[in-house]
């Protein structure tokens, strides 16, 4: 059953979120970038990935963070627990791990002068410790950065002392999503496209559906237009205070693809995932600042997918999706999965295409300011809490 149509709702749900035009100036200017480097990125909870990558002792990865200009290890310890530390050697700065994943083998060893750390980021060994100066090898570890993990998701704070915890921070998410499967869903396949676009530009495209029957018209066509309407709208809209979440409903007479009868077909799997804390078909998670979170109602199974934007400069990020399925039971599921991939990788190109060239748009400032509608309203709030962080001295 289809949620109906109705006028204006998400501003009478939301009245204290604004109806009036929307700055550009956040997605273009340069000394905006700078500053969200201390005010947004340097303060709040940033996800950099899942314990999955890392499922066992010393397996570690490492995420630059190129807007905050450090370099974060992520490593399980022997203990199993998951920490991030300054992926710096103490004794004179050199970058320490030059992977970007993989299995320390017992030591992390530096390629300066080979002084080793466990993965739990001890200092271990100092080659000719004796002829230096009454050193303390306990002070010498790798610095720690705050690290704490939801439902597997791997946050750090760069903040010396976080305002709030990582639960606070999620607040209203947490309470929605607590207990979801997501460990039962596996990672399939993770694309980055770096992208002539500020970070927030990107994020901004994807953080509604009004452009879905125009820009998506061959590839999501009619999939998720109302069943008595040719727009996409919500059928929920919860803000949060950070962040927010949209939701909608599969349109149940969709004309569908040449191929996508197929997949139904052999997509014949005997037991699926389902996600209890799914609100509509599709739910569309931002969590603040840079992170998308998306739950589908998949034929045999639920999925999710992850977006993270990395901003690089004030018109350049990197856009990193994760899709995670359910493991497969036979070649049908598979089939279906990959199908499902491929249609996605096909819509979010359209996408990628199209935020450099808003970003081109938006940066010859033929306008201050960009007018948004009720189905824009997760979008508008995301700008006001960015301006609401930025405005904390
Ligand atoms: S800088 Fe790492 S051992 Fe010297
Ligand atoms: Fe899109």
């Amino acid at each position: 059953m289809q949620t109906k149509m109705i006028d204006k709702q998400w501003s009478e749900k939301y009245p204290e979120v604004g109806k009036g035009p929307v700055s550009t100036e956040p997605n273009i200017s340069p000394e905006y970038f700078e500053l969200e480097r201390d005010r947004i990125f340097r303060r709040h909870w940033i996800n950099m990935g899942r314990v999955d990558e890392i499922p066992s002792a010393g397996k570690y990865f490492v995420r630059e963070l190129e807007i905050c200009k450090v370099s974060i290890l992520v490593v399980r310890g022997n203990d199993d627990k998951v920490r991030a530390f300054h992926n710096v050697c103490p004794h004179r700065g050199n970058t320490l791990v030059l992977d970007e994943r993989g299995q320390c083998p017992g030591r992390f060893g530096c390629g300066f002068h080979s002084w080793a750390f466990t993965p739990e980021g001890e200092l271990a060994h100092v080659p000719d410790e004796e002829n230096f100066f009454d050193l303390d090898k306990s002070k010498l570890g790798l610095t720690p950065i705050h690290c704490d993990v939801w439902e597997g998701f791997i946050f750090i704070n760069l903040a010396p002392e976080p305002a709030e915890t990582l639960r606070e921070f999620l607040g209203g998410v947490a309470t929605q999503l607590d207990g979801t499967p997501f460990s039962e869903m596996k990672l399939l396949k993770t694309y980055k496209v770096e992208e002539a676009a500020n970070w927030k530009t990107g994020l901004d495209a994807q953080n509604e559906l009004y452009h879905l029957p125009f820009q998506h018209r061959y590839t999501i066509g009619n999939a998720l237009v109302m069943k008595d309407n040719k727009f996409c709208r919500f059928s929920n809209v919860n803000l949060y205070n950070y962040h927010s979440v949209w939701s909608c409903e599969y349109n149940p007479n969709a004309t569908q693809l040449p191929t996508e009868a197929v997949m139904q077909r052999v997509d014949n799997a005997l037991t699926d995932v389902r996600v209890k804390q799914r609100i509509s078909d599709f739910d569309w998670y931002l969590i603040f600042p840079n992170m998308a979170l998306l739950l589908f109602n998949g034929v045999s199974g639920d999925f999710f997918m992850t977006y993270n934007f990395w901003p690089i400069a004030v018109d350049k990020c990197v856009w990193e999706m994760r899709y995670h399925f359910p493991p497969a039971e036979n070649v049908g599921q598979r089939l279906a999965q990959e199908w499902t991939i491929g249609r996605l990788r096909d819509t979010l190109m359209e996408d990628a295409f199209q935020h450099e060239k808003i970003q081109k748009g938006l940066a010859a400032r033929a306008r201050p300011d960009m007018v948004m509608q009720d189905e824009e309203i997760t979008i508008r709030y995301f700008h006001e809490v960015i301006e609401r962080e930025m405005a904390r001295a």
